[in-house]
């Protein structure tokens, strides 16, 4: 029923809109609604799932469906996310200073293909004002049902030789404020960025965050994110090295640089604004990658799997090849909350269809034998 509402009132407004004002108002309009306890209960009522509960690195989640970076890029919508019934959502990417980010137009959406191009460059209020927000809202939630992640960027202006400095400065400022920590080394956005994900760079500044965690009291994991522009060669150097880091598990995969066939002109112009693409045309690519980091840790390292999870069905042959949890943005902009409730709901279906009694059973199931 929401859903139909959605389709029928909600997405033709939307599609008259610039995409990023659409993603402004809509977050405008969450953050309204949790100040009104009838609509917070409206919104649980309408959208929640049922309960999938699943463990993910040494956490028990309600369901295994989180919110992914950059939706909600100044954390000042965490108790609507609750509301409307994620497992765990990652909030920013946060910057050690506060951004404006790159010119716009910098947000591009495109129906027929399913998809998005970003070239946001981590627009955020910095991680001093992202600590002060989280503080205040983690003072007003009582019973958590989600947990945390922050995501991690370095600020335009510092060099990669001082990243290490920029995301130490954000992992402690936000420490006490979330349960754990995505060190963000693939964005295409910000000049440089991607180059941490190689050698000795990559070695150094994992080391740093995880030094810097402990330091901050420790228990509090952290996970790499990673392009899906890698060779397997680059894949497994990264593996190994955020293994070796102490990194709990990663993230996979960020946006990609690559482009679909165009479908017609439209698509055309679409396919080559610059930036990241998102949704849809990423799923395969960010499945293999997942099945890659899979095999490649023999299944005993967690992956939260994100790109093109748009129905139960995706999210299901994402844990298959090997993801513990899973992560959407793009479909939320596409099919509206209620996607949230159809993927968790879906999910506990294919498990009875499988005969499985946990979600954990179901990690990697595509895979064994192979
Ligand atoms: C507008 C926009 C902004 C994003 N910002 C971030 C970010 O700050 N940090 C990050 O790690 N990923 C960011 N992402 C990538 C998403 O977290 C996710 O990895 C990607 O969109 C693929 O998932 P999807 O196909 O479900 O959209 C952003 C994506 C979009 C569309």
């Amino acid at each position: 029923m929401m859903s139909l509402l959605w389709n029928l009132l909600v997405r033709p407004v939307i599609a008259l809109q610039d995409s990023e004002k659409a993603h402004s108002r809509s977050m405008l309009s969450l953050k309204l609604t949790q100040k009104i306890p009838p609509i917070n209960w409206l919104l649980k009522l309408s959208f929640r799932a049922k309960e999938l509960p699943c463990s993910m690195i040494e956490w028990s989640l309600r369901n295994p469906l989180g919110l992914a970076a950059g939706m909600d890029k100044k954390a000042e919508n965490v108790l609507a996310w609750e509301n409307l019934g994620f497992g765990f959502i990652e909030v920013g990417g946060f910057t050690a200073m506060p951004q404006s980010g790159n010119e716009r137009p910098r947000m591009f959406r495109n129906s027929a293909h399913g998809a998005l191009i970003n070239r946001m460059g981590f627009n955020n209020p910095g991680s001093e004002v992202a600590a002060g927000t989280l503080a205040a809202v983690q003072a007003k939630r009582k019973n958590p049902t989600m947990k945390i992640l922050a995501n991690l960027g370095r600020s335009k202006s510092t060099s990669n030789e001082d990243a290490a400095d920029d995301y130490c400065t954000s992992l402690a400022r936000l420490w006490k404020h979330v349960d754990g920590f995505v060190i963000n080394v693939s964005s295409p956005n910000t000049p440089g960025l991607r180059e941490l994900q190689e050698g000795d760079a990559l070695k150094s500044l994992l080391d740093s965050c995880v030094s810097k965690e402990k330091e901050c009291g420790g228990g509090k994991p952290v996970l790499v994110k990673i392009a899906p522009d890698l060779s397997n060669e680059q894949l497994e150097m990264i593996i190994d090295t955020s293994r070796g880091a102490g990194c709990a598990g990663i993230v996979a995969t960020n946006t990609t640089l690559e482009r679909p066939q165009p479908l017609n002109k439209k698509s055309s112009a679409f396919i080559s604004q610059s930036g990241g693409l998102s949704g849809s045309p990423l799923k395969h690519r960010s499945t293999e990658v997942i099945r890659h980091i899979h095999n490649h840790t023999n299944g005993e390292w967690p992956i939260i799997g994100v790109g093109g999870i748009s129905t139960a069905d995706d999210a299901w042959e994402k844990i298959t090849n090997g993801a513990s949890s899973i992560q959407i943005y793009s479909s939320l902009v596409f099919k509206g909350p209620s996607v949230i409730k159809e993927i968790v709901n879906g999910l506990t279906r294919k498990l009875k269809e499988n005969g499985l009694q946990s979600l954990d059973e179901a990690i990697g199931l595509a895979l064994r034998g192979e």
